[in-house]
């Protein structure tokens, strides 16, 4: 057993945090990969977003100084990003960098009527199957109680099964598959399954 794996866990706001480093930064926008065609590679992600973290939006878990994963929600119309248009131009061009700004916006807005939406959940390899992401749901949980919300709602991709299995375990239950609607006609979203987990009668 390695030094790190001795260290007790501990999942942090990151508004919270005394300083935010880049491999941090790093981590948290590497996610959203089914936007790809949207925002880009992950550097070019990180480029994006970087500036537009909203860090009360955030869990992140840690060992000791080493950051194992985190969990990005959204609630009261704000997610974890906030980008203008701005990184946009500067990546992409007026024109293309337009566009591709509307289509965020686009998939963004998609998201705003649910309640309390966890938007991203990433847990690194090494660190994975020691309860890290089991984790970082409790307290996730914990911030949605705590915000007002009774239930706690998701979209996974239909093809991943792994992250399914984490969620039926921890309480949720699978509601409508979306083939992204009209959306999905336009522009290549991948299927994703509705889950939901109530508050209520659950610890
Ligand atoms: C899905 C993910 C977040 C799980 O993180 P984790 O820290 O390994 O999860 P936990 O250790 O808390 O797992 C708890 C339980 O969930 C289930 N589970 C987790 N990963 C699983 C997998 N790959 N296959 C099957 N079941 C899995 C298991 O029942 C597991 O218990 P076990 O480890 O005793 O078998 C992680 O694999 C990951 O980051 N995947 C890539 C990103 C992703 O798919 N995110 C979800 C997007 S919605």
């Amino acid at each position: 057993m390695t030094e790190i794996a001795l260290e007790p866990l501990r999942i942090v706001l990151g508004s919270g945090l005394p300083e935010r480093n880049e491999a941090i930064a790093r981590l948290i926008t590497s996610g959203r990969s089914s936007l790809a065609f949207i925002l880009g590679d992950e550097a070019c992600r990180y480029r994006l977003l970087v500036r537009a973290i909203n860090w009360d939006r955030i869990l992140i878990a840690y060992r000791g100084p080493t950051a194992l994963g985190y969990v990005a929600f959204k609630h009261h119309r704000r997610g974890p990003f906030s980008p203008g248009f701005g990184p946009f131009r500067d990546e992409f061009g007026r024109l293309r960098g337009g566009v591709r700004y509307l289509l965020f916006i686009i998939a963004e807005y998609r998201e705003w009527y649910y309640g309390f939406y966890l938007y991203g959940l990433h847990v690194i390899k090494p660190a994975r199957h020691q309860g890290v992401a089991t984790a970082l749901l409790t307290e996730t949980f914990r911030q949605a109680r705590q915000a007002g919300y009774d239930r706690v709602e998701l979209e996974v991709q239909v093809k991943n099964r792994s992250a399914q299995q984490l969620y039926i375990q921890q309480g949720f239950v699978r509601g409508h598959t979306t083939p992204m609607n009209w959306l999905g006609r336009l522009l290549p979203f991948p299927a994703v399954v509705n889950m939901r987990r109530s508050l209520k009668s659950q610890p």
